[in-house]
């Protein structure tokens, strides 16, 4: 197999990181190619939890080469922590095992100002980012004014990066948002291109070759499905590309890279989001805090970036035949069944009705959310404990029932199903 695109197939927070870490112990690379550290991927090996916001979950494996891609945008001084706390772990970073785009783009502390003024600036309509500067940076980049890990390296990078910070604190000051001093940001930018400096590669030119080899690349998917700047819920989303198509862009390989590609979509037993926009299958109330759980542990439904609590909901088919079609996926990967238990019914939303009329799809997309109202089936739920299940015949009939009904909405093989936060608590089928 060339290429395995992981992909969530929902509004993110699927649980990407520890079906990322599943694959990445056959994989020879796991790269990123969409986002920066609004990203939260949760893995747990025995009794230690790893969250990774920037680099890709396949660094846990020994052997295995991580690679941050050039759809990414990366906050050096947060790269640097994270690198920190992998080392503190016992975790080696090496040049050798940790590969950046020089393409990937600088997030500034222009950019989380910024990020942070426009939010406040549309109060009541705010979209709920996580605060990290990614929206800011992404227009610094479609504009083509944004700095780039490369810059890093150039004689002239300080003066760039003043320049830049100039142009910022103009928007700042109209916001009436305290402005930066371009010398103090330049000092530290400076000091993290001396750190950086010795991973910055020609990452797209080292992924075709390790392609060519025979060898095999994890691309990792950052967000989800329905936070994506073109396919999602718009303007409730996110400022990249996060659909599978955009790892062969954001990782800079060619279409011929996708060939045989195997396509995972990562779909939570029941829905979450973060942050505004519309959600047909929302719960409230003390079922809500049932699914959510308490937030004592790192796997309830509590922002793994900012901390704030998830939306919860049922599961929603009609977006999961969406996610199957735009990302072209070829299997799921079932998360968080084991919270399901205990519930004495579980229901999935298999159609729409927009006012009389039923919806099986919708007709402008998910912009169109807004206005429809969820159809559900009701399913039985189970009691028995599942998070011991390690074969698909361990599980409960209704469990299987309810499994089967995903597999039949998205009309694809479904190849494992999580059944609890740790790495062994996973069914493969
Ligand atoms: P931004 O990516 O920080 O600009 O936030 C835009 C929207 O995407 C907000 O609703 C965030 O809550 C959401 N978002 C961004 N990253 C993630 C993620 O990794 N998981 C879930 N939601 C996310």
């Amino acid at each position: 197999m060339p290429l395995q695109i992981v992909i969530g197939a929902q509004w993110g927070d699927e649980g990407k990181g520890r079906i990322v870490d599943w694959f990445a112990a056959q994989a020879d690379i796991t790269a990123r190619f969409n986002g920066g550290d609004n990203a939260g991927h949760t893995v747990t090996v025995s009794d230690r939890v790893f969250k990774l916001h920037l680099v890709p979950s396949g660094i846990l494996h020994t052997g295995s080469v991580a690679v941050l891609g050039s759809g990414m945008v990366i906050n050096p001084q947060r790269l640097l922590d994270e690198i920190e706390m992998l080392r503190q772990a016992g975790i080696a970073i090496t040049p050798e095992r940790l590969r950046i785009s020089y393409a990937a783009h600088l997030i500034t502390p222009a950019h989380l100002a910024l990020d942070q003024a426009l939010e406040a600036g549309r109060a009541g309509d705010s979209l709920g980012t996580t605060g990290r500067g990614i929206g800011p940076a992404y227009t610094d980049k479609a504009a083509r004014q944004g700095l780039r890990m490369g810059d890093l390296l150039s004689p002239d990078f300080p003066e760039r990066l003043a320049g830049t910070l100039e142009v910022a604190n103009r928007t700042l000051k109209l916001w009436g948002a305290p402005v930066l001093d371009p010398a103090i940001v330049c000092a530290a930018y400076c000091a993290y291109a001396e750190q950086l400096k010795e991973y910055i590669a020609d990452a797209s030119a080292e992924l075709e070759q390790a392609l060519k080899t025979g060898k095999t690349v994890l691309a990792e998917g950052a967000q989800g499905t329905l936070l994506d700047i073109d396919q999602g819920t718009y303007p409730f989303v996110t400022s990249s590309a996060c659909v599978a198509p955009a790892a062969l862009t954001g990782l800079g390989l060619g279409l011929s890279a996708a060939q045989g590609a195997r396509v995972t979509g990562v779909v939570k037993a029941f829905q979450t989001r973060v942050g505004s926009g519309p959600f047909p299958t929302e719960v409230s109330g003390k079922f809500a805090d049932r699914l959510r759980g308490s937030g004592e542990n790192p796997w309830d439904e509590y922002g793994t970036t900012t901390g704030r609590p998830r939306r919860v909901g049922w599961l929603d088919g009609v977006l999961l035949r969406y996610a199957v079609r735009v990302n072209g996926l070829t299997e799921l990967a079932i998360t968080k069944l084991d919270v399901l238990t205990g519930l004495k019914t579980i229901r999935v939303c298999t159609s729409y009705r927009a006012g009389n009329q039923p919806l099986v799809e919708l007709p402008f997309g998910p912009a169109y959310l807004s206005q429809v109202e969820p159809v559900y089936e009701d399913f039985p739920g189970w009691q028995a404990d599942v998070s011991k299940a390690r074969r698909w015949k361990q599980l409960p009939s209704t469990a299987k029932d309810y499994l089967e009904c995903l597999r039949s909405l998205a009309g694809l093989p479904i190849h494992l199903v999580s059944v609890g936060p740790e790495r062994e608590q996973l069914i493969q089928l």
